[in-house]
């Protein structure tokens, strides 16, 4: 028996290719693309459109300032969109633009179909028109003499025009939406739409122009160009084959899923568009998801405001996945988000670098460290496991509600709350104490072995948000597509029993905020200033040698003198941030025949998880210290800071508790 995979079709809105998309368009694309990327993981029979909306006065218009004819200029800029959703990585089944041929084919057969049945009819409209929404207002509906979807200028135009009887469906579509709650979401745009537009009774809609060339024209009438939005809202069904010669897909995917689109166009999307499907005898879309809007701290991204954010440019500074990471994970379920480049860096560092990253790195390299890379097979499960394999069995599941229902930053914080229980696991089980003891190999293989299958899973849940990511897991863990399904996570223990691992490099490089920077420039300044003034001290005595501008050498001392400084390679075997003090982290230290704790102002230039299995140079016999109420019985030695920062290391690994000579 063959059972029929279930179908799922999403769409984003097809953008207008008369400005620069930013990244609260990015926000709508990838948002669709990690809903499309789940729903396939899932084994859903997946359509994902998007694609460029190229027609109106406003295109016409732009073109004619660039001396351009408007397909000559729509080209390049199409051109760029296309190639902004190759570096978000947007994995889409269509990109339709309505220039294409089949789509102005259905376009004017709906056009025509809908005079012929009488729901167009021809007359003149006359009202306030607003040119960069392109659309007619009535007195009532102005905001103070301006539009009330922009607050730009309207002027009076008056042309004859065909209009479409949108009162006829009014009544179904008010019914309609009682009767399916979730048609549009979320609740406050349905109330919205209710009592804005649907309760007061709707006006018939002025559906053809001929005050500009650059539409579809209506194939009867050919002085009349289709109205933009008629024409941009029947992408969603052209692109399915709909009354023209594309592949036929309207039975496979019609109706949608889900509309995916910003707030500010719901009007067009749960009002006109459903009564246009009506009046074509088609079913609605089964939900119109709007979504909130990515804000500046001073408000809306506007070109006027020069206030743009260029997708691209964060691209090539923080890469990829960090930005999709960080706009699904900031923009709230149902609300706005503010987009701040400080956030992003903090995401990057924290949730990225710091809580995923290290993870990665720390149980590959103990991985190779303790078993050369491959794990024995020999296990022994320990009641301290429990938690942590409840918790990886259930996270899917709670994962997969979030998404069906479009809460993808629910989804990930979700994720995350898994990421920081499996670091947990590791200060818990203490790995490296295992390693010391021969006995203890099946239990240090079986803690190995679960934080392997905790990143397996995570690289799985993650693939649809961040698929680059989840990808260079699967390479570092090295496991086979059969374990990158989402069937495969839903029983812990699906890691390979024997397996060698690829250690890589760091997943997301840390990023230093501007703050951090100002901080090192300051720094550097004084240091600068330090050394100049030593400098001329020193000048006066010994002009001559002095030629480098570092600080002048102590004041000599004997064998003897040194030989009191007491300096050991210790091995860290834990590191955690001091709970008191951001700048320290507080480290512990074995010296072989004992331990000491060593608390450090080092949290700036190093993350606890890179720390753990080194080795260090210590000073051991200074006399202890409190900081913020934690002691500290040794010294590290380094030098340098910020980026220059190092630790001094022995060559190669010694014994640990080694003197230093
Ligand atoms: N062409 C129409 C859509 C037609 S769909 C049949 C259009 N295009 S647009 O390019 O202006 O906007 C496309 C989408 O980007 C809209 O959903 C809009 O809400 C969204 N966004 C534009 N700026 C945004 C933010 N700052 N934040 C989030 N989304 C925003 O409208």
């Amino acid at each position: 028996m063959t059972t029929e995979k279930k179908s799922f079709y999403i769409s984003t809105p097809i953008y207008y290719p008369s400005d620069k998309l930013h990244i609260g368009h990015t926000y709508s694309t990838v948002a669709a693309d990690t809903i499309a990327r789940f729903k396939k993981l899932l084994g859903y029979d997946v359509f994902f459109l998007t694609g460029t909306d190229e027609h109106g006065q406003k295109i016409e218009q732009a073109a004619i300032a660039a001396g351009k004819e408007p397909k000559e200029y729509v080209d390049k800029i199409v051109e760029s969109i296309v190639h902004l959703w190759e570096v978000m990585n947007i994995d889409y089944d269509k990109f339709i633009r309505t220039t294409d041929a089949y789509h102005v084919k259905s376009i004017q057969s709906i056009f025509r179909k809908l005079y012929e049945q009488g729901d167009i009819y021809k007359s003149y409209y006359e009202g306030w028109y607003c040119t960069p929404c392109e659309a007619y207002w009535t007195n009532t509906q102005l905001d103070d003499g301006k539009c009330p979807d922009c607050g730009r200028e309207v002027h009076m135009a008056k042309e004859e025009a065909y209009f479409f009887k949108m009162s006829n469906y009014a009544q179904r579509l008010i019914d309609h939406i009682h009767a399916n709650p979730n048609f549009i979401s979320p609740e406050s745009a349905k109330n919205e739409m209710l009592n804005n537009f649907l309760l007061p009774g709707l006006e018939d809609l002025c559906v053809s122009r001929t005050s500009f060339q650059w539409g579809i024209p209506v194939d009867f009438d050919e002085k009349h160009v289709v109205y933009v939005w008629v024409d941009a809202l029947s992408n969603y069904i052209s692109a399915l084959g709909y009354l023209n010669d594309e592949p036929q897909l309207m039975d496979r995917f019609w109706p949608a899923d889900v509309h995916l689109i910003g707030k500010d166009i719901l009007r067009f999307h749960t009002i006109y568009w459903p009564i246009i499907l009506m009046a074509l005898g088609l079913d609605l879309p089964k939900q119109i998801y709007g979504h909130g809007w990515i804000l500046l701290k001073g408000g809306k991204m506007s070109k006027s405001k020069g206030n743009v954010i260029d997708p691209i440019e964060l691209v090539e500074k923080y890469g990829t996945d960090t930005l999709r990471y960080y706009v699904l994970r900031e923009m709230p379920f149902g609300g706005d988000g503010v987009y701040s480049e400080d956030n992003l860096i903090t995401r990057n560092n924290a949730d990225l670098a710091n809580d995923l990253g290290n993870l990665l790195s720390r149980t590959t390299s103990m991985v190779d460290k303790y078993f050369g890379g491959y794990l024995p097979k020999a296990r022994y499960f320990d009641t301290i496991d429990t938690d942590l394999i409840q918790m990886a069995t259930d996270v899917p599941f709670v994962v997969a509600e979030y998404m069906h229902a479009y809460e993808i930053s629910n989804a990930l914080a979700h994720v995350w709350k898994f990421v920081s229980r499996v670091n947990k696991y590791i200060d818990e089980t203490e790995p490296w104490v295992l390693a010391k003891d021969e006995n203890n190999q099946a239990r240090l293989a079986t803690v190995l072995y679960n934080l392997l299958e905790s990143l397996r899973i995570i690289a799985v849940l993650i693939s649809a948000a961040m698929p680059q990511t989840a990808a260079k897991m699967q390479e570092a863990l090295q496991f086979s597509e059969e374990a990158m399904t989402w069937q495969s996570i839903l029983t812990f223990g699906k890691y390979p029993a024997e397996n060698k691992i690829c250690p890589s490099g760091a997943l997301f490089p840390r990023v230093m905020t501007e703050e951090e920077e100002k901080r090192i420039e300051k720094r550097m300044e004084k240091e600068k200033k330090k050394m100049e003034k030593n400098t001329e001290t020193n000048n006066e005595i010994k002009a001559e040698e002095v030629t480098e501008p570092y600080p002048p050498f102590k004041e000599t001392i004997t064998i003897e003198e040194f030989a009191k400084v007491d300096m050991r390679v210790a091995t860290i075997i834990k590191a955690e941030k001091h709970p008191n003090a951001d700048k320290l982290l507080v480290l512990q230290a074995d010296l072989g025949y004992c331990q000491k704790q060593i608390v450090t102002g080092i949290a700036e230039f190093k993350n606890p998880g890179e720390l753990v299995g080194k080795q260090i140079v210590v000073v051991v016999n200074l006399k202890p210290a409190k900081f913020r109420g934690m002691v500290s019985e040794a010294m590290i030695t380094a030098v340098g800071d910020y980026e220059t920062f190092a630790m001094i290391v022995p060559e190669k690994e010694v014994q640990a508790g080694e003197m230093v000579k």
